[in-house]
């Protein structure tokens, strides 16, 4: 773990960074200096302080220069002015060498694409970070694989990234950076591109891990909700500059500005719930392949009355009920598709009042559907619970 000190960091992007430097020296804004010349300032006079082994998380809107503050933490990009204390450091003063060494070993990144190599296994892909460090072939596989276990892919090492979901990628991803053992892991918007549950049960990951791990993380977000979830402080971010830092709970109740006011206002209104927020996964669904002998087993195995019937990429075709399948199969039919019934769904986005009304009609899950693919399913219980 490390701590990191940012000072008066200013980053602009253009021919001239010392004259637009100047203007913003006296006083103008981001838009004045993009107006007066041509130049973009991606982060603008920027201090904050992380001690070692929390969760940092900087929030903002995209091009509020979120990637552009990380990247002038990890060096990949320089400053135009201010310092990066690390360790007591101040990193913009390394010569090269001090710098690589940096690089290699004290960040580890991950990214919101997967970058995964498509033609290298789980276990290359993993142990790729190591390959600058000189180790031993033994060694990498080992320390590849310790992290592979950490993130819930053992046994998964000799697959291909396209075997893999989404979200197993991404811990792939995570293990890659896990792997080079770095003091400071750098994340940004790493699950922003997967559907909400898997995104919810990444973020479990990370604050299960995290514990043991001894690390110092700076995680960029643009999504409130996992920002108050993650962050153990929070830096807000618009046009450059941080607007506001603290606690989710200082955040919450004593929004510094119109800019915090509005993306706390939005937490709230996403409060007002919507299927997606109470949505879960299914226990066990059938596909439409399966026979009834198939069908009734998973149901038997799970304890479930009815089970849903999906296509082979979770499209939705309809409901079977335990009665129906067991009937069928006295009678040597063997195909479910004589049973199948449809059944009311609803959208992510579909407000917790309109979900109640349906379920309340129903002695099955409610299936959630975007685009006829099945997202996840709500049971009665969740929705009494959430009204109360
Ligand atoms: N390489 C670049 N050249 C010019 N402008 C850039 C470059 N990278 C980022 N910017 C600008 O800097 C600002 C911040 O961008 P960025 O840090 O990517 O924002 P975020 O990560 O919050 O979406 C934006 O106005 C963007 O257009
Ligand atoms: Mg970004």
């Amino acid at each position: 773990m490390s701590s990191i000190e940012v000072k008066n960091v200013v980053k602009i992007f253009g021919d001239d960074e010392q004259k637009a430097l100047k203007l913003l020296k006296e006083g103008n804004t981001k838009e004045d200096v993009l107006e007066k010349t041509g130049m973009t300032v991606g982060v603008n006079n920027v201090s904050f302080k992380i001690k070692d082994n929390e969760i940092f998380v900087i929030m903002g809107l995209s091009g509020s220069g979120k990637s552009t503050l990380l990247r002038c933490i990890n060096k990949l990009i320089k400053p135009t002015s201010g310092a990066i204390i690390i360790d007591d450091k101040d990193i913009t003063k390394l010569d090269k060498k001090e710098l690589r060494e940096l690089r290699r070993k004290k960040f580890g990144m991950v990214f919101q694409s997967f970058s995964l190599f498509p033609f290298k296994t789980v276990l290359e892909n993993t142990q790729f970070g190591l390959e600058l460090l000189d180790l031993e072939k033994e060694d990498m596989e080992e320390r590849a694989k310790e992290s592979l276990e950490k993130v819930g892919l053992e046994g998964w090492e000799d697959k291909y990234p396209d075997e893999l979901s989404g979200g197993m990628q991404q811990r792939v991803g995570l293990a890659r950076a896990l792997c080079i053992d770095p003091d400071i892991l750098l994340m940004d918007e790493p699950f922003s591109a997967l559907d909400p549950l898997i995104k919810k049960d990444m973020q479990d990951l990370l604050l299960e891990i995290y514990d043991d791990l001894d690390k110092t993380i700076i995680f960029i977000t643009h999504d409130l909700d996992e920002a108050l979830r993650l962050g153990d402080n929070i830096a807000i971010m618009k046009d450059g500059e941080i607007v506001q830092i603290g606690t989710s709970e200082e955040i919450l109740t004593n929004s510094k500005n119109d800019y915090v006011e509005e993306f706390v206002k939005n937490v709230n209104r996403a409060q007002v719930l919507s299927a997606k927020d109470i949505m879960v996964r299914a226990l066990e669904l059938a596909y439409e392949v399966d026979g009834p002998n198939t069908a009734r087993y998973k149901m038997n195995k799970n304890g479930i009355s009815s089970i849903f019937v999906v296509g082979k990429k979770r499209e939705l075709k309809g409901l079977v009920t335990i009665e129906d399948v067991t009937r069928i199969l006295e009678e040597g039919e063997t195909d479910l598709s004589t049973v199948l019934k449809q059944t009311t769904t609803v959208g992510p986005d579909t407000p917790l009042n309109e979900i109640f009304e349906d379920i309340s009609k129903m002695d099955t899950p409610l299936p959630v559907v975007e685009d006829g693919y099945l997202r996840g399913i709500i049971v009665k219980a969740t929705v009494l619970a959430n009204l109360s």
